[in-house]
């Protein structure tokens, strides 16, 4: 009976505790403090883009020094990890973003956050151009800022390889709003299937999900899928759920080539328990409207009949990438995206960083890269302003006279300050969903690698990414929509 109380007892003040906890930072994370004000003498970081690279940069960066201007399209960071999970309604789309000035509002200085789209980047005047693209426009809907220093993120948009009629009939999976667009596309071919006097051909069609690319966003986005058909999508259409059918189609011999090969062996075999097609060695050529045309081993055309196709065949360069490198042509020649240095200066440019999935290093275009890469410069910049400061003391000192001994002292202090260490990565493994509550994950132990896949991979890719989330109030948001998915299922609405 005491064991009882005791432990009834430690729940309560656990629970109490932990309330505590949420509402205290929850109260904190919306009563942002004093800021220091806008101070002209200070040099201006603009920083381009709100995604991993950046954010994981605002997040540590101490902008005592500096005059922070961020610009983006959009006005949230997005945790892509879950985005797969939205396509099909396990994760609202709210719960995975962050307001970006839920983050600049903390910041020790007044940072300015612009919602525009950069066109224009010349190194040689350090200037930026930009415009509101949104629908609703001011009397200024375009502008040109200077830089001191630029840390440029702005990521890279979906591979086509330029093959026909991908753009104007399939989905991506890239942004949150192309999230959105599948599930509403996944229910409008359901409820078109099972429309009255729908022929059988049609219905078959209709209910066939093709994905095109079976690297972890066509892998994740397939498995998303198949929870729901079988989940959910039963119980509601059970004439129909049998019907649907989902093809993973891959140019390579296998998926999830960045894994390894029991891992990789592990996903095939679950996924042919899943029903989940995969046809791999097939190259699509074309892309009809109600038809994808491929290559298969044989070198033989196939015909796959879809009524949504998602495209997720990886990344190229933006367009402001790409203006940027022809501008600085005789030091980036790079097809895949930026050249930087060792310590992310982007070669060729003064006063400008690169990060992420524009720049072309040896690392693969992934959030894990992309924001120990955001962190290594927030405290390169600390450094750079440690030195700014350490220079101008010199300068006083000089200019009053100081003793030799204090002059040596403080250039030593200087030399210490400019020596920043480079980049270095540290892989902390790869992790994947892959349907059916299993996920895989290679993670790295002592100097080898464990490999491991199933049910309790699962719980540990949950609670990876709900401690990745940059904010307590998105573990919330997360952690309550998977409860709500496990205990009220999903919401088959086409809203
Ligand atoms: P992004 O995060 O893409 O950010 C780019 C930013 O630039 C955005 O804010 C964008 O709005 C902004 N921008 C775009 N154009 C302009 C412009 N012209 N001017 C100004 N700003 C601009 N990686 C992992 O490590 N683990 C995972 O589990 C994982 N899952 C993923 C799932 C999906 C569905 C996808 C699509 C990717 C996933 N990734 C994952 C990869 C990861 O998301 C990227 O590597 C990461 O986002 C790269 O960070 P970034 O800062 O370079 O670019
Ligand atoms: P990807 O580049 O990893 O994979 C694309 C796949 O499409 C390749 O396997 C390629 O062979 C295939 N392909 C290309 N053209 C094709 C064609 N015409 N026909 C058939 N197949 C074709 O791209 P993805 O999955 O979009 O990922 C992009 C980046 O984001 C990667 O670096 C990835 O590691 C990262 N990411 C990581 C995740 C994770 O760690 N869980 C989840 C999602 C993305």
């Amino acid at each position: 009976k005491n064991r009882v109380r005791t432990f009834a007892r430690t729940v309560l003040v656990g629970v109490v505790l932990g309330s505590g906890y949420i509402i205290w930072r929850s109260y904190d994370q919306r009563h942002p403090g004093e800021q220091l004000p806008h101070d002209p003498s200070l040099p201006t970081v603009v920083v381009l883009g709100n995604g991993w690279g950046s954010t994981a940069f605002l997040k540590d960066l101490d902008n005592t020094g500096y005059n922070v201007v961020v610009i983006s399209p959009r006005n949230y960071f997005l945790f892509t990890p879950l985005l797969p999970s939205v396509t099909v309604g396990t994760l609202s789309s709210r719960s995975i973003l962050e307001p970006t000035r839920f983050l600049t509002r903390h910041l020790k200085r007044k940072t300015e956050v612009y919602e525009g789209e950069v066109y224009e980047v010349d190194p040689e005047k350090k200037t930026v151009r930009f415009i509101d693209n949104s629908e609703i426009k001011g009397a200024v809907s375009g502008t040109e800022i200077p830089y001191d220093y630029l840390v440029y993120a702005v990521g890279a948009e979906n591979q086509t390889f330029g093959i026909k009629g991908v753009n104007e009939n399939a989905c991506f999976l890239k942004e949150v709003w192309d999230a959105e667009k599948i599930r509403t596309r996944i229910m409008d071919c359901i409820e078109a299937a099972n429309f009255a006097g729908q022929p059988q051909s049609e219905i078959d069609r209709l209910l066939s999900f093709v994905v095109v690319g079976g690297g972890p966003t066509g892998v994740e986005y397939a498995g998303e899928l198949h929870d729901f058909l079988k989940e959910d999508l039963g119980n509601w259409y059970p004439e129909l759920a049998d019907k649907i059918n989902i093809t993973l189609i891959e140019a390579l011999p296998s998926v999830l080539p960045m894994f390894s090969k029991q891992l990789i062996d592990y996903t095939m075999d679950s996924f042919k328990e899943n029903k989940i097609d995969i046809a791999t060695k097939t190259m699509v050529k074309e892309v009809k409207e109600k038809v994808v045309v491929a290559q298969n081993e044989k070198k033989e055309i196939v015909e796959y009949p879809y009524g949504l196709l998602v495209w997720a065949t990886g990344n190229t360069a933006r367009q402001v990438t790409r203006d940027l490198m022809s501008r600085l042509s005789s030091t980036q020649n790079s097809r895949r995206g930026l050249l930087v240095d060792e310590h992310m200066r982007l070669i060729g440019a003064d006063g400008i960083f690169a990060m992420g999935d524009c720049t072309a290093t040896n690392y693969a275009p992934t959030a894990q890269v992309a924001s120990q890469q955001g962190k290594y410069l927030a405290r390169v910049m600390s450094k750079l302003h440690k030195k700014d400061q350490l220079l101008k003391e010199l300068e006083q000192a000089k200019q009053a006279g100081a003793e030799p001994a204090k002059l040596d002292s403080l250039a030593n202090a200087v030399i210490r300050a400019s020596n920043i260490a480079p980049f270095h990565y540290s892989h902390q493994g790869s992790l994947a969903y892959i349907g059916s509550d299993k996920a895989i994950a290679d993670l790295p132990v002592f100097s080898g690698n464990l490999a491991a896949a199933g049910l309790a991979t699962y719980y540990f890719w949950r609670s990876a990414y709900i401690s990745q989330l940059f904010s307590l109030r998105n573990r919330v948001l997360v952690a309550t929509d998977w409860l709500k998915t496990k205990v009220l299922g999903r919401d088959v609405s086409r809203a």
